[in-house]
């Protein structure tokens, strides 16, 4: 990316926002200085160099591309005339065609980050409507390259199923410690040593994962070939309906994202 992004990010003072903000200028993709944020209750202390607002037209009036990361239930009354600008949505839901049309621009991208955008690990699977340009693209790559990994997906169905999958994806985790945190406190372990224990379980494992970036079966298999405490624990997890729990729980996902677009 050699010209310099004027970015403007709608609900900047959000969780997703404000990460994908201190992402992008960490990666230096975007200057402070040409960053604009908007907030609607409190006006956070973060990024000083850039220009904040609760003014949401006059965050697009400054930018070239803006990004609306407000909830999808904040969206309707969201008042912006986007006019020959770049829209990047991250709403969960949200069709490609019904941005374009409320903010009336040809040149939308709808896509999906996660939270892991804060450490610089998000997986964002995106897609852009046909009048989106390759100087677009390569921006929206840009933005998303520092915020982890991205993807142009083929279609808006594969985001309505990856907003499961990723989108919600490090709560999967986050859920499995909190249920191997309840059993080693029931068990009887102190809780700040489970709490150690279970959360450098996860982080050891996502950091081996994104080293070897092997088939997740085939890690599985390893841990399986020792036919030891791995070996029985797995096979019971299993036996008990894990895998089937996990598809279940995607799938409502799906079905979510499907019905918030369809409202
Ligand atoms: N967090 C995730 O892991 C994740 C993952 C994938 C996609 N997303 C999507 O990202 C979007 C934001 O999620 P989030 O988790 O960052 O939510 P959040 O922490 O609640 O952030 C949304 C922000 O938008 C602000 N806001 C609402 N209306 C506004 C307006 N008119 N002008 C300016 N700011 C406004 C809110 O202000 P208040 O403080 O006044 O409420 C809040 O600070 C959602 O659409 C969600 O579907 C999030």
């Amino acid at each position: 990316m050699s010209a310099r992004l004027k970015l403007g990010i709608v609900g900047g003072a959000g969780w997703l926002g404000g990460a994908i903000a201190g992402a992008a200028i960490e990666a230096g993709v975007v200057h402070p200085q040409d960053l604009a944020l908007s907030y609607r209750s409190a006006k956070p202390d973060r990024f000083p160099g850039a220009f904040w607002t609760v003014d949401n037209q006059a965050l697009a009036d400054r930018s070239d591309i803006i990004m609306l990361s407000v909830r999808p239930q904040d969206w309707p009354p969201l008042d912006i005339d986007a006019k020959g600008k770049l829209v990047i949505s991250v709403m969960a839901g949200i069709r490609l065609a019904e941005v374009g049309e409320k903010h009336g621009t040809r040149r939308v991208v709808r896509s999906l980050p996660n939270a892991a955008a804060e450490v610089a690990r998000s997986y964002t699977p995106w897609i852009a409507s046909i009048d989106t340009t390759e100087a677009d693209r390569a921006a929206v790559r840009a933005i998303f390259d520092a915020c982890g990994l991205q993807d142009e997906v083929g279609s808006e169905r594969d985001i309505d199923y990856l907003t499961g999958l990723t989108g919600s994806g490090p709560a999967f985790p986050a859920l499995l410690a909190a249920a191997m945190m309840r059993d080693a406190v029931r068990f009887g372990l102190a809780p700040d040593v489970a709490r150690r224990a279970v959360n450098t379980v996860l982080a050891g494992t996502g950091r081996m994962l994104e080293r070897n970036d092997a088939e997740p079966d085939d890690t599985v298999a390893a841990f399986l070939d020792y036919r030891g405490t791995t070996a029985a624990a797995i096979e019971t997890m299993r036996k008990e309906g894990f895998d089937e729990a996990v598809a279940k729980g995607l799938a409502a996902a799906f079905a979510k994202s499907i019905a918030m677009g369809e409202k």
